[in-house]
């Protein structure tokens, strides 16, 4: 069986309006993210990472390579790639609920199939009781909590997710992640999950692609092998597989910032 998401070759430059030169982004990334994957992507700022996810998103239009989701390549946003950014994708005029099921509406799903499945992915992200309410009522970590629920309810084949709780207190974090964690034990989705933090990408990754330095590149594929039952922060504190996968992201990734400022 093929891959779920297949990158090959991917390059991108930007045009810089001031001196006319190219922003090398990407070069020539080949990646795969196997069916009910979670992989998390970090390196260091400027790396092209963002870059990756707007492409995968459709919303970048890429000069080289090819990149396809089942199959079928990538020329546009679609309904198939379910995107949760750092800032809220949530529409303020809308409460929890109308934000969760504004996928299904605009598919015209009638009210009577709409409402239980929009209630059951109120409960998987714990928004149980504020159903009414509206995103300015909300805590950073529920808004966050609202713009994963909305992108699921779509059940986009694949889920991108670029720095989604940068945003929130350290306390809400370790909580989002278990939560996402827990997600996707339950829907099996698969997920590219991009981030800056170390602990993150090494708690939720099954794998981890190290990027180098501008242009970006996979540098390192590190596998975290453990079983998602088992990840919760409680024990991966003091679980040897998780601290050696943690040490080796954070030295693959520090190896990077210091060539960084070194030139
Ligand atoms: N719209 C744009 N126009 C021109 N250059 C851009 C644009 N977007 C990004 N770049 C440049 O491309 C490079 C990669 O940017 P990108 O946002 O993908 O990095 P990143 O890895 O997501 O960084 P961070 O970790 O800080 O979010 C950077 O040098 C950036 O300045
Ligand atoms: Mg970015």
């Amino acid at each position: 069986m093929s891959a779920k998401l297949i990158v090959q070759g991917l390059t991108h430059h930007y045009p810089d309006e001031y001196t006319g030169e190219t922003v090398h982004a990407l070069d020539a990334i080949d990646l795969k993210v196997e069916e009910g994957e979670l992989v998390t992507v970090v390196g260091p700022s400027g790396c092209g990472k963002s870059t990756l996810l707007n492409i995968l998103a459709g919303l970048l239009p890429y000069e080289a390579g090819a990149v396809s989701v089942d199959g079928v390549p990538i020329r546009g946003p679609g309904s198939d790639r379910g995107v949760v950014f750092q800032e809220h994708a949530i529409l303020p005029w809308r409460t929890v609920t109308r934000n969760i099921g504004h996928g299904l509406e605009i598919k015209n799903v009638p009210k009577h199939v709409r409402e239980p499945k929009v209630q059951a992915f109120v409960d998987l992200v714990g928004l149980t009781g504020f159903e009414g309410k509206y995103p300015h009522e909300l805590s950073g970590g529920m808004k966050q909590r609202c713009a994963v629920a909305r992108t699921l309810c779509a059940d986009p084949a694949i889920m991108l997710m670029d720095e989604p709780f940068a945003a929130v207190d350290a306390q809400t974090r370790i909580t989002l992640q278990e939560e996402l964690n827990r997600i996707a034990i339950a829907t099996k989705k698969t997920i590219m999950f991009i981030t800056h933090s170390v602990d993150e990408a090494a708690f939720l990754g099954d794998r981890c692609f190290v990027f180098s330095a501008r242009p970006g590149k996979i540098k390192t594929i590190v596998d975290i092998d453990i079983p998602r039952e088992r990840r919760n922060w409680n024990d991966m504190n003091a679980d040897s597989v998780f601290l050696a996968a943690r040490a080796r992201i954070l030295k693959l990734v520090r190896e990077e910032v210091a060539d960084v400022v070194e030139e």
